[in-house]
């Protein structure tokens, strides 16, 4: 049996990195505290800056603080940083996969094949508005990842 290495290095990627990946970072973080968990995004619009207001006001409503969390941009350094890269969009995944090093062969998966329904992707609140929505989803898939990675 091929034995694989135990996933504990876990990083979250969207677009800007203020709303849906910090929001799935910090919902991670509190499920899973002994991983290591970061997040990212594929531009680097909002480098620096703390998530969305309303996505930290709606995630803190559910005892999740992204308050500490600052947006940086996905390099491809963090091919070899992580064990595991969650994407929360096909976009997400296309960015990222153009900057996989040679070699390099560690997964980039959409956060929603973590659940079970008919989602493809986390739609972005900072366009839909819809931050209930997008966190209930986040939550969903957190689950699932959480529930694949202890069978791990
Ligand atoms: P995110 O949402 O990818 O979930 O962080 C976005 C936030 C800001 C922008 C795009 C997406 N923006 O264009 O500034």
């Amino acid at each position: 049996m091929v034995k694989t290495r135990m996933i504990q290095r876990i990083l979250f990627v969207c677009l800007g990195n203020i709303c849906r990946s910090p929001a799935a970072e910090g919902v991670m973080r509190v499920q899973m505290p002994d991983l290591q968990i970061d997040s990212a995004g594929t531009s680097g619009w909002h480098v620096g800056d703390p998530p969305y207001g309303p996505m930290q006001k709606a995630a803190a409503l559910r005892g999740v603080d992204l308050s500490d969390l600052r947006a940086r941009a996905f390099t491809a350094q963090d091919f070899a940083a992580f064990d595991l890269i969650v994407a929360m969009d096909a976009d997400n995944v296309a960015a990222i996969e153009a900057l996989r090093p040679s070699q390099n062969a560690t997964p980039v998966r959409l956060f929603t094949a973590y659940e079970n329904g008919p989602e493809t992707h986390v739609p972005d609140p900072y366009y839909t508005r819809d931050f209930e929505g997008a966190l209930d989803l986040i939550e969903r898939c957190a689950a699932g990842l959480k529930g694949q990675l202890r069978r791990q």
